[in-house]
Order: structure tokens, then sequence, then C-alpha cells
């Protein structure tokens, strides 16, 4: 997918940044080992001779077999003295080789196939990941965690519709903290209902928490939020910027979409949600959405079509109990 060049530059400085702090400790290495080993040194600088020795002798044109296998084999003895230094020294063979984070492009982001110059794997999922932090800049994710969490605020009393807060949010707890331990990229997704100051946001967030740690890449955004961005770029005919945040909403593996019903509802929007979600589903990737929306709200403010397919797709959880904003 094309991402946008902010996120494409970024991603290639932390590419480059591997592949320099690879050849940096490299070089830090080899100057300490030298001094320890000065052998090392006029062994790497005869290999050097050998090589510019073998290109004079491929260019010279003249019949080089006889020469090119006495350098081959030169080099080859040297470079196992070398390696046998530092193994009896105590040292890896390859310890001053750069050793780059992914092996197949030594992080230069490029592999060859075919004859052809293709983007490493490697690359791919750090443009995706740097697209992923560039949307959750804006969401307090440090803060809302499983541990932080509290049973106590709700009541152990039966509400006016015969449920105990107490009992229900327990159960909802477990529920989430089962859904993030054995997350994986095709769990289901999940509605999480109720009015404000339930614990919605902190309880998506706290599962977001324990899905990112488990390597997932995770996207929180807010209805009114990421509404407002497709629309203005769409309205603004900017087709290209709303296609790749789109995009990045249905890259990552788990999508988290609070406070839905919040967002100043229009024909655009509802679509858009409709499309997001519809679309997501169809790869077999799960979201979560809250909303303060009942079920009847939701029906109103949606088309039947997007909250039947919710309702096929999702677990319902239905938060109860009492504003904890008014108790901390
Ligand atoms: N069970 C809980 N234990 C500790 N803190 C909680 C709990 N539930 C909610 N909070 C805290 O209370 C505040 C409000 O909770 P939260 O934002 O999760 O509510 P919400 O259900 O998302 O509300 P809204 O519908 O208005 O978005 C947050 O600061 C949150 O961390
Ligand atoms: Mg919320
Ligand atoms: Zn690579």
């Amino acid at each position: 997918m094309a991402y946008s060049k902010k996120i494409y530059d970024t991603a290639k400085e932390k590419l480059s940044a591997r592949r320099v702090n690879a050849l940096n400790i490299a070089d830090y290495r080899k100057e300490q080992v030298f001094i320890e080993i000065p052998r090392l040194s006029d062994i790497e600088r005869d290999l050097t001779s050998i090589g510019i020795n073998t290109a004079r002798a491929v260019l010279s044109g003249k019949d080089a077999v006889a020469e090119l296998s006495s350098l081959k084999e030169k080099s080859l003895t040297l470079q196992n003295e070398y390696k046998s230094l530092l193994v009896s020294h105590g040292y890896d063979d390859d310890y001053l080789e750069p050793h780059f984070v992914c092996t197949k492009c030594n992080d230069t982001g490029y592999v060859e196939l075919n004859n052809k110059t293709i983007t490493c794997d490697c690359f791919k999922k750090l443009l995706s990941a740097t697209a992923c932090e560039e949307l959750n800049k804006i969401s307090p994710l440090s803060l809302s965690t499983f541990d932080s969490f509290k049973l106590d605020y709700y009541s152990e009393r039966t509400d006016k519709n015969g449920n105990v807060p107490y009992k229900r949010m327990s159960k909802i707890y477990d529920f989430c903290l089962d859904y993030a331990k054995s997350f994986k990229a095709n769990s289901k997704g999940i509605l999480m209902r109720g009015s404000t100051g339930l614990g919605k946001t902190h309880l998506s967030l706290a599962i977001a928490n324990e899905v990112i740690n488990k390597g997932y890449s995770v996207v929180y955004v807010s209805a009114p939020d990421i509404l407002s961005k497709l629309e203005r770029e769409h309205f603004s005919y900017n087709y290209s910027s709303e296609e790749q945040l789109m995009q990045s909403l249905l890259d990552c593996d788990l999508l988290i979409l609070d406070d839905l019903g919040t967002e100043f509802t229009t024909q655009f929007s509802s679509t858009a949600i409709y499309n997001l979600f519809n679309s997501r589903i169809n790869l077999g990737k799960p979201i979560i959405i809250s909303t303060n929306l009942d079920a009847k709200e939701l029906e109103k403010a949606y088309s039947q079509r997007f909250i039947s397919r919710v309702m096929a797709t999702c677990a319902i959880l239905d938060f109860i109990g009492t504003d904890i904003r008014s108790m901390i």
C-alpha cells in the first residue's frame, strides 16, 4: 500500500538507524579487538589488497585463471586464519561482522528476487508499525491497564433492572482479560455499550496494552476524530490521504473505535463506519467498538445492515453501574 511521505521517511530513518548502528558496533569492536590481536589488522589489509589484485586480474583481459585461483586460495587461507584467531581469543568467528536486524536485506529494506528489487518484509512491517504509532500518538494508552481497573467501584446491590453491577462488571473484566491474553489476529470483535464513566475506554485500552505487548499492531481512534478527519480529506478531494487513513485502519491487527455515536452523523459518516466495519469483518480482523447508545439509539443512528452485522459478529458487553468519574 502507499504510505504518506512522512510515514515513509520516518520508517526509512528507523531502518537506516538500524543499519548504521550495526556498522558502528562492528567498527567499534574492530578497533578494540585489533589492539588485542594486531595480526587481524594485517590480515584485513592483505585481504583488501587481494581484492584489488583480483579486480585487476579480471580487468587485464588476459587469461587470468591461474592467477585468480591462487588469489582465491590465499584469500580463503587468510579468512580462516582470521576466524581461528578470533575463536582462540574467545570470540565468535563472526564477532567483527556487522550484525543486522534483518539478515535478508542487511537493513537496507530491499532484496533481489528474480533479478528484480523488491521491498523486504522487514521494511513493510516497519512502515505499518510507523503508521500505527502516528495514529496512536493521540491515545492515553499507558494509563489504563487491567491492574488499575478496580471492581470496588461497582455496587453489589441489585439495581432497578434486577442486575448486580459488581457481578456484571466482574464478568466483563474476566471476559476482557481472557480476550486480551488469548488474542489472535482472527479474534472476534467486541461491542461495549453503557452510559458514561463506566470503564469502557479504560478496558478497551487495557486490552490494547496487552495485545501490543503480544506483538500485534493496535490502533486506537475515537469515532468523532477519525470520521471528521476522513470527511475533511474526502471533501477537500484529498482522496489519496483518505485512502491511506482508511488503509491504516484496515491494516492493524486490532482496531479500537471509541465513542461511536458521539460523532456528528452524516450520510458520509455512517457509510464510512459501515465500510470500515464491513471491510475488517470480511478480512477476518477484529474491531472493538464502544458506545453510549443503547440498542434503540444505535438503530436510529445507523443503518439496519450495520447494526445487524455488528450484533452477529461481536461479543456484546453491557456495562452497568454509576459514573466512576464522580467517584475519583
Ligand atoms: N473500574 C475502574 N477502575 C478504575 N478506574 C476506572 C474504572 N472504570 C473507569 N475508570 C476511570 O474512570 C474514568 C472514566 O472511565 P472511562 O473513560 O473508561 O469511561 P467510559 O465508559 O469510556 O465513559 P464514556 O462513555 O464517557 O466514554 C477514567 O479515568 C478511567 O480510567
Ligand atoms: Mg469512553
Ligand atoms: Zn529486511
